[in-house]
């Protein structure tokens, strides 16, 4: 443990790869996991001997009670919804003694969450598809200086007037824009001061912690939500969130420099999903789209939409290398692929002129003329939920494995066959690397 690495999980497509299972999986090597960035919009699902967790503030660490779980001031936190996950660990038996929350991470207050309603509606046919949450007009406050902190959220004086203040804001535009009822501060503020009492235990400085854990060799797992393709500056622009979900974000989420990480654990499924909405150029609107979805229970954990499923895509896959500065790919869901006569990776585009196209265009969402080039495997139809060493993968799964990370560029750390923990494929080489610290020399 004295040497252990920092390492970054980030999603390395639209979200939901499965990040929660390895921060999950890689937390008993670390002291500390710190959720960087994004809000409630987030559902991480871990199942740990057998039984199923769903985190949607809350670190996946937290089933490992030595670990420190800490909430970073990247994340934006819906107060009651926190409170009442905290609720729902402890009366399951999971202690919370371990978390932390930075008292720099902004609030989300009923507001916001109208706000984004109220913003969807408005978009019309063009809508993002959000999760509802309140993401966006939480983040665009931050960033607009109008944003309440956690420090100031549990400061009952403070707080009141804050709201006051914005809430009278929020009303001309909520009642002269969109013609809607105001909202009653008063009411916002009894609703919300339990919560505060709540959760005014938990707040703490956490740059410093997080800093003398990662400078001293204690393991820091930085853990991502949403993915690659929905960060706000470099995801598919507009249909993405409003944060950083990019491994970048995990400094700017958290308080620590670069230098200080050592590994990037990028998580992929053997395919892809999308909520909302938004270009995917390799979906599946057919039944083979309807086989991922109902193997993989591909509804959305947060709000249960169905999610959008389509062929592996890794033009996205080697973006997502090159931005986050991945080490290590996991790639999970094999099991998910079993049953099918033949697999199909993109693995180029082709442009309206006829053109191979390589990397990621940056007009790819506003450019219909983008067509993927496909690559066809044979498929598998053995059950792998059961290997526990890539030698017991059917050939057909080891070659899709081997193809992948031949395209991508990047060593597989992990196989995932399975939900379960123990539904795990390491490769020891890749995986000693990811978690050994980088020596500066
Ligand atoms: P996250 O947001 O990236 O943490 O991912 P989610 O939890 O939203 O979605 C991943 C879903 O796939 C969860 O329901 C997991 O339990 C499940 N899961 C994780 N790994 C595997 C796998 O290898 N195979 C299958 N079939 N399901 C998996
Ligand atoms: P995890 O961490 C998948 C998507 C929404 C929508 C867009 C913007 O579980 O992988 P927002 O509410 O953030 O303003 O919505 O981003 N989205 C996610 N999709 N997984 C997530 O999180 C997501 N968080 C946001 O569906 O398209
Ligand atoms: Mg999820």
């Amino acid at each position: 443990m004295a040497n252990s690495a920092n390492v970054v999980i980030v999603g390395a497509q639209w979200g939901d790869e499965a990040k929660g299972k390895l921060v999950d999986f890689l937390a008993c090597n670390a002291s500390m996991v710190v959720r960087y960035g994004g809000g409630n919009n987030a559902g991480h699902t871990v199942t740990a001997n057998g039984i199923e967790y769903k985190f949607h503030l809350i670190p996946a660490g937290i089933l490992n009670p030595d670990i420190l779980c800490i909430v970073g001031s990247g994340v934006v936190i819906d107060p009651g919804v926190l409170v009442k996950e905290i609720e729902g660990l402890v009366n399951r038996g999971v202690s919370v003694a371990n978390l932390k929350l930075s008292s720099a991470a902004h609030v989300i207050l009923p507001y916001h969450r109208l706000l984004d309603e109220l913003e969807e509606r408005g978009r019309g046919a063009s809508k993002i598809g959000t999760t509802g949450r309140g993401i966006g007009p939480a983040y665009a406050d931050k960033s607009n200086r109008y944003g309440i902190r956690l420090s100031e959220f549990v400061c009952p004086e403070v707080f009141a007037a804050r709201v006051r203040a914005v809430v009278a804001e929020k009303n001309l535009i909520i009642e002269k824009v969109y013609g809607e009822a105001p909202l009653d501060a008063d009411q916002i503020i009894a609703e919300y001061t339990p919560y505060a009492e709540a959760l005014k235990p938990f707040c703490s400085e956490i740059a410093p912690l997080v800093y003398d854990a990662a400078s001293h060799g204690k393991g820091v797992i930085f853990e991502g939500a949403q993915g690659t393709l929905l960060d706000i500056d470099l995801g598919t622009y507009p249909y993405v969130t409003s944060s950083h979900p990019i491994a970048g974000g995990a400094c700017l989420g958290t308080g620590i420099g670069p230098t200080l990480i050592d590994s990037v654990v990028g998580v992929a499924k053997g395919y892809t999903t999308r909520v909302g909405s938004g270009v995917f150029p390799t979906e599946l609107l057919d039944e083979r789209g309807d086989y991922i979805r109902e193997r993989g229970h591909e509804y959305g954990t947060t709000t249960g939409r169905p999610r959008r499923c389509g062929w592996l895509d890794t033009v996205i896959l080697r973006f997502a290398v090159k931005v986050n500065g991945m080490t290590a790919l996991s790639l999970g869901h094999l099991d998910v692929l079993t049953g099918m006569n033949e697999v199909q990776i993109c693995v180029a585009y082709r442009n309206a002129e006829g053109e191979l196209i390589n990397d990621l265009p940056s007009d790819l969402v506003t450019n219909a003329g983008y067509t993927p080039v496909y690559e066809t495997l044979p498929g598998w139809h053995e059950d792998v939920s059961n290997a526990r060493t890539a030698e017991e993968l059917p050939a057909n799964a080891r070659a899709y494995v081997a193809r992948v990370q031949a395209l991508c560029g990047v060593p597989i750390a992990a196989i995932s066959v399975g939900p379960g923990r123990e539904q795990t494929i390491l490769d020891a080489e890749v995986m000693q690397k990811v978690q050994t610290r980088r020596q500066w020399v």
